[in-house]
């Protein structure tokens, strides 16, 4: 029977909320087999500022003391590169994150990556502190004649990242929750001639719902609709050897994105996101058992993200104590997480997972 030590787990893209989804979802970090995770600022109103982001985060260690949580900006006209020091001196934040306007789910404060010159100032200091840049890769369409739909916004958002690469070559950047076939050839492709040991500057997070799902399974399920949308066969299997491959640019961040059971029961205007948190290791675990790389599976939901991020060893300490083990064993998916005041429906609910997590003392 397979028992794998997984060490300190990270997910490096999380959407906790706040409220009472807060309450209900936060402790599911744990729960579902992580130690650090990397939070995401896309709150009404969004996390622009010192005073926000001490809030919250206070907020979530009360909801969670075992957890780390590790805090992000929203990228917004607001933010100045004073302001990003004083944070990022103060170990307050460890990203910013870019929400081109209008793709996803509160991203209306967002911008707009045709032209991202106003920020230079904002990333030449991101770039000083290693402060990491997390991109939501799509491009959002004007008009029409854009040709912009669901389906290729993350292909045509592919030569924004490589621009920026090109104007801060040691600004540290991850595309978030890639989805296709070019993004996954692009990464290597920036890293092509890394050797291990070197520096990385651009990477890649993968979540756990793309390793299963593609366009049939949303287009009739809005439990598994998110954005970026899962593509084709193609773009999965592509995510799947990427995230089973052991490369350090590629790691977990599994977008967990709760929206409660009455926003996705609607005929229009379904939010988007599919909630992962609660079976976070579980989910990534069957795929790799799948296909044979359950040795690998330690370096992407532990290793490469804690090294991308170069997580200091006063972060690391608090996790010493206690590790996560992989357990086969039989373990159903709930139906419905509720806290009495809202619902969520959980990805693959009701279905029998093959592993469980344990945490075990050191
Ligand atoms: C996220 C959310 O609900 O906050 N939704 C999603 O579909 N992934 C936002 C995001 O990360 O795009
Ligand atoms: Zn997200």
């Amino acid at each position: 029977m397979t028992e794998i030590n997984l060490g300190t787990t990270a997910d490096m893209h999380v959407h906790l909320r706040d409220g009472t989804m807060s309450k209900l979802i936060t402790p599911t970090v744990k729960s579902g087999g992580i130690s650090i995770c990397y939070v995401m600022p896309n709150l009404v109103p969004p996390i622009t500022t010192k005073q926000q982001v001490e809030e919250y985060h206070k907020n979530l260690e009360k909801m969670a003391p075992d957890t780390t949580f590790l805090m992000s900006f929203y990228l917004c006209k607001e933010l100045t590169p004073e302001l990003v020091e004083e944070c990022a001196d103060k170990g307050l934040i460890h990203g910013i994150k870019c929400y081109p306007a209008g793709v996803t789910t509160n991203s209306k404060y967002g911008v707009d990556p045709n032209d991202f010159s106003q920020f230079y100032p904002i990333f030449e200091k991101m770039q000083e502190k290693g402060i990491i840049l997390n991109l939501h890769g799509e491009k959002p369409g004007i008009d029409e004649k854009d040709e912009i739909n669901i389906i290729n916004a993350e292909s045509k958002f592919l030569p924004a990242l490589r621009k920026l690469h090109q104007d801060f070559p040691r600004l540290k950047i991850i595309l978030e929750h890639t989805t296709t076939f070019e993004s996954i050839e692009l990464v290597r492709e920036l890293n092509q001639g890394k050797k291990q040991g070197d520096e990385i500057f651009i990477g890649a997070t993968i979540t756990a719902h793309h390793l299963y799902l593609i366009i049939d399974n949303w287009a009739n399920n809005p439990i598994n609709y998110c954005k970026p949308v899962a593509k084709f066969h193609k773009d999965k299997n592509a995510l799947i050897d990427a995230a089973t491959s052991g490369e350090p640019w590629f790691f977990f961040g599994s977008d967990s994105a709760p929206h409660p059971i009455h926003k996705k029961q609607v005929h229009v205007d379904v939010c988007a996101g599919v909630y992962t948190q609660c079976n976070a290791i579980g989910y990534v675990a069957e795929i790799f058992d799948k296909f044979n790389k359950l040795e690998n599976l330690k370096k992407f939901v532990s290793d490469n993200g804690i090294k991308f991020y170069d997580l200091k060893e006063e972060i690391l300490a608090k996790h010493k104590n206690e590790s996560v083990w992989l357990i086969e064993r039989k373990n159903k998916v709930p139906e419905i997480l509720g806290n009495g005041e809202v619902e969520v429906v959980p990805f693959k609910a009701g279905d029998e997972l093959k592993y469980i997590i344990e945490w075990r003392k050191n």
